[in-house]
């Protein structure tokens, strides 16, 4: 049998050693070790219903559009290192009812789209699943953060079935086109835990690199639109 400390607890244990004393981790592990891994097993299902509405609409839809609206799909479990982290900064006790009630973004799914139009295309598809509940939506597209990033994010409600219960979880939704998500990458790989050295110029150049990325994506979708135009003759043609 696997050992009760593999996988989520032991760095789990890492992460509490630097916040809790010897007493507090000790209590910690006795009172929460279970229902943290239960509760870690239940955002790994939600993950997987969410990524499984997207691989279902992908189908679906490349039958009525011709091509897959997504590219990609990540989907993602927070570490135990960003949990207690992120609790710490929000000033959020330790306990499983808190992690789960305050920090919504344990599960997330990023859904890697061909066009801007597929973005919002596909969030509405989302959003309009009756077990789906919008707790947020952020749109980062149509207003950018500052430093040029841009996506659309929600946060979702969704539930799982259990053998015995029925639980609703919640998810982070980041909705992104292959641009956007170049852009996201790079930025977090430039700027993550460094001192980057002149730092005001490199920001100022992410952004024009951000004003690109964007350019791409709306030229990108004014050709396939172009393309589309013909569509209608060239199935004429081909029915005669
Ligand atoms: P967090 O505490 O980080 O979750 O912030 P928040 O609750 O205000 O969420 P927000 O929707 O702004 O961002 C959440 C996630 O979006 C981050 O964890 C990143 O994955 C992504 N993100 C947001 N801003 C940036 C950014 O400037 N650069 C990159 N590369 N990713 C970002
Ligand atoms: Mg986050």
């Amino acid at each position: 049998m696997e050992h009760p400390m593999k996988n989520e607890i032991l760095p789990m244990r890492q992460a509490l050693l630097k916040r809790l004393n010897d007493s507090e981790l000790k209590k910690w592990l006795r009172d929460y070790a279970m229902p943290y891994k239960e509760l870690m097993a239940y955002y790994r299902c939600a993950m997987m219903e969410v990524e499984t509405k997207f691989n279902v609409l992908n189908e679906e839809l490349s039958l009525a559009y011709d091509r897959n609206p997504i590219e990609t799909i990540k989907s993602r479990l927070k570490s135990p290192e960003s949990i207690v982290d992120k609790a710490a900064r929000k000033g959020l006790p330790l306990t499983i009812d808190s992690i789960e009630k305050n920090i919504r973004d344990i599960a997330g799914i990023r859904v890697i789209c061909s066009f801007p139009s597929d973005i919002y295309m596909l969030a509405d598809c989302l959003l309009s699943q009756d077990d789906i509940t919008l707790i947020e939506r952020k749109d980062y597209i149509e207003h950018p953060k500052p430093n040029g990033y841009r996506s659309l994010h929600l946060i979702v409600e969704i539930p799982i079935f259990l053998h015995n219960q029925k639980r609703l979880m919640k998810v982070e939704v980041q909705l992104r086109t292959i641009s956007m998500d170049c852009w996201a990458s790079l930025e977090h790989k430039i700027f993550y835990k460094k001192n980057v050295q002149d730092a005001q110029r490199v920001e100022q150049e992410l952004i024009a690199c951000a004003e690109l990325a964007q350019q791409l994506d709306s030229r990108m979708e004014r050709i396939y639109r172009e393309t589309l135009g013909d569509q209608p003759a060239s199935i004429d043609a081909e029915l005669g």
